[in-house]
């Protein structure tokens, strides 16, 4: 059984969860309606108005988590969110490596995974997933950016969304502890929004571009460059298309 928090707002559910991290149970999970200082990935903001989205994090502190393994959960959240949000639309959701969905080459969901560490031990990560559902048009910075509500005509509830994905994800994590992350990587190719295409990776001041060739058992990108492949791992880095957002 699941404790969840619902909130009508709140600075961020990642925050929320983050303090609560250390005496709240595995599993624990904040679903808000509104994010008033919703966080992206590399420090950017997350548009999350009222009503818009499902915007909710869930604590992962499982005894078989480790440092390792914890680099496959955004994977268990983008395989979640995209089984929950393909259910729910009929419609083709891809994965653009690591942690956004994409519908019709527009960004749908984001995902921010963060950890908590004792020294070197790993104690806790929260997964925080935003979905744009309902929004109506986004501002003008946000170029590459949809809503399940402009791809579909239709209006979605976020907390039904937000409760399908959670439980969709205890599936892959289970899965993530048992048969590891290649597992996860292998589903994942196959709904690959990024394999096969020219990217521009931007990690640590450095840019590099390439072809998306494969992932790596470890969930990290193989970018083909014209100096030869380059693995590039999930954490810090930012890939775009040559020529646009995937
Ligand atoms: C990204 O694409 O940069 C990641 C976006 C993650 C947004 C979600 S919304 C719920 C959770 N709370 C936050 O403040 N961020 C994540």
């Amino acid at each position: 059984m699941r404790r969840i928090i619902f909130l009508d707002s709140v600075d961020s559910t990642n925050l929320k969860l983050k303090q609560l991290a250390d005496t709240a149970p595995n599993g624990t999970a904040v679903i808000a309606d509104c994010q008033t200082a919703g966080r992206g990935r590399l420090g950017r903001n997350w548009l999350s108005r009222s009503g818009d989205g499902a915007w909710f994090s869930v604590l992962v502190k499982d005894a078989r988590l480790t440092s390792l393994n914890a680099e496959g959960l955004v994977f268990c959240c983008a395989l979640a969110a995209a089984d929950a949000l393909k259910e729910l639309s009929r419609k083709e959701i891809l994965i653009k490596w690591p942690n956004d969905l994409v519908l019709n080459g527009k960004k749908l969901c984001g995902i921010l995974c963060e950890s908590g560490f004792d020294g070197d031990k790993l104690k806790w990560s929260v997964c925080g997933i935003g979905i744009n559902l309902n929004a109506e048009s986004f501002p003008p910075e946000l170029p590459y950016a949809t809503s399940l509500r402009l791809e579909t005509g239709f209006v979605y509830d976020s907390r039904q969304v937000a409760l399908d994905t959670l439980a969709r994800f205890d599936t892959y994590t289970e899965m993530l502890y048992n048969d590891g992350l290649e597992k996860l990587t292998g589903l994942i190719a196959p709904i690959s929004a990024t394999l096969g295409r020219e990217v521009r990776a931007i990690y640590a001041g450095t840019e590099l571009q390439g072809t998306a060739e494969r992932l790596l058992p470890d969930g990290s990108l193989l970018i083909r460059t014209t100096d030869g492949p380059v693995s590039v791992r999930s954490g810090e880095v930012s890939v775009r298309g040559l020529y646009g957002y995937i």
